[in-house]
């Protein structure tokens, strides 16, 4: 089958990939020439786990093409997909359809032969309708059928999700338009993943259906992390307890800072706007966006209130800007609004990511940034721990904390912040809780109290002290199954995360190991710890 994909970006590029691996010849088209010219290159523009060692097989093996020539790729092929961005429009919130309307445009230009044209960008009901008017209208001799395929994929975890997909779903009005989806997407369907066939309105429906509940989802269990935090119950426990519940469900129950990245804030806010052109308001959706969007900007206030009277002038160190681990991506993490509230504060950020530092520097121009964890946390009042990559999960604590501002009773910590938060915070990092209270400051609660007691000046904290052991422990275990061991071991845990940079073989395997090495079932439980703001 030769296929066409216009727009590649993440889910194109994904898709183009993927496709191409299945056996079918597929052309990827971008307007950006530098895109282009960089993935000619096997330079991939973003990262994504396998994503290069991928993408060279299939080039390699003549199935998989970079273009910037719309032309090329359209002539011949027997489908062209759509997935081009479809952003929040400025001023109102619905999505932007203007990328998707161009291509569609210029596509039909283009078409010759019988094509299916499918849209895998995520759009609201009615936009297929309108794509195959357009297209109806610039080629009205050419024998067109428009579907609809939104993409399920997960940023940081794309290649498996796009093939091992929980299900596929398919919009078509007519019966040729599905046999070619069935035939494109036959490697998968032997592999038993279920094929949804629907009409084209509940397809676009369906992806914003699946994206705002997953959002609720996310947000329902933060705000019973601060109850949980009101009251002295613990979210990680009540997590547990409810998503053993078949109905309920485990995943999507890591409480954290906010969902962000380039899906759920844009889809919800687009799912209230149709709904409320539809006359049918989504009052739990409407509620899920405010609440997310306040909790980004509290946690900033979180840690501003743990710095104490006077936070103008202190340090803090973001560990981990990208929306979520495993991913360079940054539109609209909470660590940029938690950031943004600390430098309104007068606060020096500093910040460390092991892949996303290049977007922080467009999107935070303030953010000082650093080489690693321990260069961030240098002379720094506090640390955050925003983003939970593995590589932040093993950090070495005493260096960390030698490395802080020497605790001399202008701690920004109240005494409250004791030994029940160190005990949280150790659980996080050995990879056994969720982001409930940020964290970030509880870092700085356990570097502050490192030394206090290696001075023998601090209060004799002995549940801290086994609770430090047993992290200890916990992460050598956990760095033993991502295969991280020696750089654990070493103290150098940070290198896996940033060592050479995207390149960088060890980095690499290590995360190969971790999303799908001997042992999938493992890899998935500890890319579920990860994932505390999860999402497509
Ligand atoms: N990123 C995700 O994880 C994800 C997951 C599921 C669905 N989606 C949806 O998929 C769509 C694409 O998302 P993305 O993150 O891949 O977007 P992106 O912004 O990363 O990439 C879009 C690409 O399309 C290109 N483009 C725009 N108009 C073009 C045209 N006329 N011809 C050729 N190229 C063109 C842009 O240059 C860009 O490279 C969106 O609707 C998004 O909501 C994204």
């Amino acid at each position: 089958m030769r296929i066409a994909i216009i727009g590649t970006g993440y889910v194109g590029l994904v898709s183009g990939a993927c496709f191409s691996d299945f056996g079918h010849h597929v052309t990827c088209v971008d307007k950006d020439a530098g895109k282009i010219d960089a993935l000619e290159r096997g330079i991939m523009p973003i990262f994504e786990p396998g994503l290069d060692q991928l993408v060279a097989r299939n080039v390699a093996a003549g199935r998989l093409a970079f273009t910037v020539e719309l032309a090329e790729a359209v002539t011949g092929a027997e489908a062209v997909f759509i997935a081009v961005g479809t952003p929040s429009r400025r001023g109102d919130g619905h999505a932007d359809l203007s990328y998707v309307y161009g291509a569609a445009r210029e596509i039909g230009e283009m078409l010759r032969g019988p094509t299916i044209v499918v849209t895998k960008s995520t759009v609201p009901v009615g936009t297929g309708d309108e794509v195959e008017r357009i297209l109806r209208e610039v080629a009205p001799e050419a024998a067109i059928s428009v579907v609809s395929n939104p993409e399920f994929l997960r940023e940081g975890a794309a290649i498996e999700d796009f093939k091992h997909p929980d299900r596929i779903v398919i919009g078509a009005e007519d019966e040729r338009a599905a046999e070619v989806m069935r035939e494109i997407y036959r490697p998968l369907y032997l592999n038993k993943a279920p094929l949804l066939f629907t009409s084209r309105r509940t397809a676009e429906l369906i992806k914003y259906a699946a994206n705002a509940f997953l959002a609720t989802k996310i947000t329902f269990i933060n705000e019973i992390a601060d109850l949980c935090e009101a009251v002295g119950a613990d979210v990680q426990d009540v997590a547990r307890g409810i998503g053993l519940d078949g109905r309920i469900g485990a995943k999507f129950l890591h409480a954290g800072p906010g969902y962000g990245g380039s899906c759920f804030p844009k889809d919800t806010v687009a799912l209230l706007k149709t709904a409320e052109d539809a006359h049918a308001p989504l009052r739990i959706v409407e509620a899920v966006v405010k609440v997310n969007d306040a909790r980004k900007r509290a946690m900033g206030r979180k840690v501003i209130k743990a710095l104490g009277a006077e936070p103008r002038g202190k340090i803090v160190a973001m560990l981990g800007l990208a929306f979520k681990p495993n991913t360079d991506d940054m539109r609209d993490a909470p660590s940029l609004s938690i950031a943004r509230a600390l430098e309104d504060a007068g606060v020096a950020v500093r910040g460390y990511d092991p892949e996303s530092m290049e977007q922080a520097r467009s999107l935070l121009p303030d953010l000082i940034l650093c080489a690693d964890p321990y260069e961030a946390a240098a002379g720094a009042d506090a640390v955050v721990l925003v983003t939970e990559w593995d590589a932040l999960r093993a950090l070495d604590l005493k260096r960390l904390a030698a490395a802080m501002r020497a605790p001399d009773g202008r701690c920004a910590t109240t005494p409250d912040c004791g030994h029940r938060r160190r005990g949280a915070l150790l659980d996080r990092l050995s990879g056994r809780a969720g982001a409930i209270d940020l964290g970030g400051f509880e870092i700085g609660d356990v570097a502050r109290a490192q030394p206090e007691r290696d001075q023998g000046e601090g209060r004799h904290d002995v549940e801290g002290e086994d609770a430090r052991a047993e992290a200890v422990r916990d992460i050598r275990h956990l760095a033993r199954e991502i295969g991280a061991e020696r750089e654990a071991d070493h103290g150098r845990a940070e290198h896996v995360g940033r060592a050479g940079g995207r390149a960088h073989p060890r980095k690499h395997d290590v995360l190969k190991r971790c999303h799908g090495g001997a042992d999938p079932r493992r890899a998935e439980e500890l890319r579920d710890r990860a994932g505390d703001v999860e999402g497509s």
